[in-house]
């Protein structure tokens, strides 16, 4: 099924995820793009995704997605690496007109930084089984013969959904994943889910006293997701040239409340924030 959609260049970009992860890659849109409208969807309700079939993934995906455009979106970040993997290729199909940009683990950066050889990802179990992924892993260690260790961190997105960055359990949950990578040698961390960034610092922490610290190399995509978004909306016509300033809101399946506090907590930022049924 195709849809046509009207763009303006003032009209909102649709951003989601499972969660709060995705705030992570709206940061640096929002740094970057500082003219544009922003539409942010957390899917609390049903997060994590991490867990979920791909079927289950594509058609929430795609449900929205739908809400998203509803809402007058002109381009789409799916701001969630789970997401990305499962279901990108849906939603390209069904909005072929439409500027979609996801996220997917930073591989390709992560092969460039290691001076070993030796890249541990760090990513939700779907996203590490998912096809799309294994493709590109077998491209990049083909490439570059660089060796991925792969590390499913179950537990680690509810634990961040809940606002424990740096408390002992999550301390305690993230030296599970990390050491073993570090033990294994690699050099070069990859924060293959987009809630993994807001853990940053208690991953260096915990890398600095082990005493690698200055050694360990750390890699996030957001940045680089914001500026192929930029690239996309320049290409098509679509950036917003300014003006009246930029509005942000937004959405949940979840608790408002609960979102307002994260934007505040972890972005600074205060949108109006509303819980809808999507
Ligand atoms: N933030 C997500 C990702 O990048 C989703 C994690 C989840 O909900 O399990 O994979």
């Amino acid at each position: 099924m195709s849809h046509t959609i009207p763009s303006s260049a003032d009209a909102p970009i649709g951003v989601f995820d499972s969660g709060v992860g995705g705030l992570s890659v709206l940061r640096h849109i929002h740094a970057q793009l500082p003219h544009e409208h922003l539409l942010y969807f957390a899917d609390s309700a049903y997060a994590p995704y991490g867990a979920k079939t791909d079927e289950w993934l594509v058609q929430r995906a795609l449900d929205v997605a739908a809400f998203l455009i509803r809402h007058g979106a002109k381009a789409l970040v799916v701001a969630c690496n789970t997401a990305t993997v499962a279901a990108i290729k849906a939603v390209r199909t069904a909005y072929p007109a439409l500027p979609v940009v996801g996220v997917e683990p930073g591989l390709k950066p992560g092969a460039a930084a290691t001076r070993n050889g030796t890249v541990g990802v760090l990513a939700t179990a779907s996203t590490l089984r998912g096809e799309k992924f294994l493709a590109l892993r077998e491209q990049i260690s083909g490439a570059t013969g660089t060796r991925f260790l792969l590390q499913p961190c179950g537990g680690l997105v509810e634990r961040i959904e809940q606002g424990d960055l740096s408390g002992e359990a999550t301390a305690a949950m993230l030296d599970g994943f990390v050491t073993p990578l570090l033990e294994q040698g690699a050099d070069t961390l990859v924060l293959g889910c987009t809630h993994y960034p807001f853990v940053r610092e208690a991953i260096a922490k915990l890398v600095a006293a082990r005493g690698d610290g200055a050694a360990i190399t750390l890699i996030d995509t957001g940045d680089a997701v914001a500026r192929q978004l930029a690239r996309l909306l320049e290409g098509a016509g679509l950036l917003r040239p300014g003006g009246t300033p930029a509005h942000l809101r937004g959405y949940t399946s979840g608790n408002a409340a609960a979102l307002q506090t994260a934007f505040a907590a972890l972005l600074g930022l205060h949108p109006q924030v509303e819980s809808v049924q999507v």
